[in-house]
């Protein structure tokens, strides 16, 4: 019963809501800049490839982890072995200093959103700039998910997603049939879009197609570990995960197809050239496409109300599945109800997100303020987190399940009716992806400490303190593991059940029967 109450309720239900959680500014904000900085589609086989041959199995990974617990990641890798929790550890931290970038980026999705029909249009460094507005709606996109986490899983991210999902994409297909019809414009974006250039992909825009591929799934932080202990025996995790990755690819492809024939289009009507469409920065969203929305004789500014909007939905619904798992461990490890662990999480992160949105107001406006590593606060957090830390901490997930599990157990309970032949999988599992994944983890730590910059390969020393600093998190896990949390009980899915029946035992009784903590803790001892 316990369990029934705080999992999904329906496999569309789970399906869908890892779905929200994989489409989100990733797909929307990063995917297309990302796209245009590195040949097309040599960037978009890449990324295809990534998802086929590393994202699904760590994804796999993920889930097997969380089903096989039934709990929050420490504990999900403390069941494998009590010397892995660390990895848990980190896949708790990680969520915990994106939601502190990710919460500033929802924010300006719904500015603009809001902001529509007056025209957003030169905003964004206006916007940046202006640290109260930031914050105001920051707090604003916060709340929302706040408010959809309160009301747990089910009740809340599931019925949720049911809703939201379908009118993103019902939004996405409105405005890609919008762009297609632009008329002049629209044949040299799809060519931009299509026609692979691989002279333009570089080393490290393979890694970047990597580090996306990660990003994009929600892998490598405890995002599909939490939403895989809240399945049941009976979903059947490998066509999920298959779902999931169809969908999530088709999202992002249709997403490019719709921005680059708009932004050509614009580029040939408003003779602008290309170099001054933002194609290869992080503006490529909030400081040309307003452009775009705002030139279009009619129907634009109602356009950029539906894009804005649609972004903010799936910024949304990959939030909460970023909020959950903080919210996850802090209620299951602390034995807090769900209300206050996610509205402390919150308020923490929301508090944390005002560094990092000066940071960087003050470097789209051309300053330096608060930089760490010659980055601006966004541009470290996505480079800890994307590039170092993810890959890391998925590597860490397959390794788990492909070396220290009995993987062919574990592969045929991914299925009501079993695997039949699960050989490729669990090569793919104990080697093949993870070389992948230390492959180009090597390749992108070196390509951030010896930058190519003019040219050349140089040494750089905000590199390498990126990298420290990444190892730093690293070594910090594993020493407030060890130090805190691997003799103490860390909770599972049960712990929310029992609050709530506590909570209920205890209006009925008065205040003073407070026999669940001691319980609790008979019940996981070790
Ligand atoms: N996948 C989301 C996106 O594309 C971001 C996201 C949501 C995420 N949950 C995550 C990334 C967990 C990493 C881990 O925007």
């Amino acid at each position: 019963m316990a369990k029934k109450k705080s999992g999904f309720g329906t496999n569309i239900g789970f399906e869908l809501a890892a779905v929200g959680s994989a489409v989100g500014l990733g797909n929307l904000w990063g995917f297309p800049y990302k796209t245009s900085a590195n040949g097309g589609a040599a960037y978009l086989f890449v990324y295809l490839a990534c998802i086929l041959l590393i994202g699904a199995v760590a994804m796999l990974s993920e889930f097997i982890l969380g089903r096989r617990a039934r709990a929050n990641p420490v504990s999900a890798f403390k069941a494998v072995s009590p010397g892995w929790g660390w990895a848990g550890l980190l896949a708790v931290l990680i969520p915990a200093l994106i939601m502190c970038y990710y919460f500033l980026l929802g924010g300006f999705t719904v500015k603009y959103a809001l902001n529509s029909f007056v025209g957003n249009a030169g905003n964004f460094q206006r916007f940046a700039a202006n640290t109260g507005d930031v914050l105001l709606h920051t707090v604003i996109f916060a709340l929302l998910a706040l408010a959809v986490i309160r009301s747990g899983v089910r009740a809340g991210i599931e019925r949720w997603a049911k809703i939201l999902l379908p009118t993103m994409l019902v939004i996405l297909v409105v405005i890609l049939c919008h762009a297609l019809l632009l008329g002049e414009g629209v044949a040299d974006g799809l060519a931009f879009y299509l026609r692979p250039n691989f002279a333009a992909l570089s080393g490290a825009g393979v890694l970047s197609a990597m580090g996306q591929a990660f990003f994009s799934l929600s892998l490598g932080c405890g995002a599909m570990i939490a939403y895989g202990s809240y399945t049941g025996r009976r979903v059947d995790l490998l066509r999920s995960t298959a779902v999931i990755c169809l969908v999530d690819s088709l999202l992002t492809f249709l997403v490019g197809l719709a921005v680059f024939p708009a932004l050509f289009h614009y580029a040939a009507v408003s003779g602008a050239a290309a170099e001054e469409l933002g194609m290869g920065g992080i503006g490529l969203l909030f400081i040309t496409l307003p452009l775009v929305f705002e030139d279009m004789p009619f129907l634009g500014r109602t356009l950029s109300l539906l894009f804005f909007a649609m972004t903010a939905i799936a910024a949304l619904t990959s939030v909460i599945s970023i909020l959950e798992v903080v919210t996850q461990f802090v209620l299951q490890r602390y034995k807090v109800f769900r209300g206050r662990a996610a509205a402390l999480i919150t308020g923490v992160c929301v508090l944390l997100s005002i560094p990092v949105g000066v940071s960087l107001g003050a470097s789209l406006n051309g300053g330096a303020a608060l930089n760490i590593f010659g980055r601006n606060l966004l541009e470290l957090l996505d480079m800890l987190t994307n590039t170092l830390l993810m890959p890391f901490c998925a590597l860490l997930a397959c390794l788990a399940v492909g070396w220290k599990l009995d993987t062919a157990a574990e592969l045929s309970r991914l299925r009501p009716g079993g695997l039949g032949q699960s050989g490729l999988l669990r090569a793919m599992l104990r080697y093949g992806t993870p070389l992948l994944i230390v492959v180009i983890e090597l390749f992108g730590a070196a390509d951030i400490v010896y930058p190519m910059t003019g040219g050349a390969r140089r040494f750089s020393a905000d590199g390498l303190g990126v990298v420290t600093l990444a190892a730093g998190l690293v070594l910090l896990c594993v020493l407030l593991y060890f130090a805190r949390l691997r003799r103490r009980d860390t909770g599972d899915n049960r712990v929310e059940a029992l609050l709530d029946e506590q909570e209920a035992a205890r209006r009925l009784a008065g205040p003073e029967r407070g026999w669940y903590r001691e319980e609790a803790q008979v019940d996981h001892e070790e």
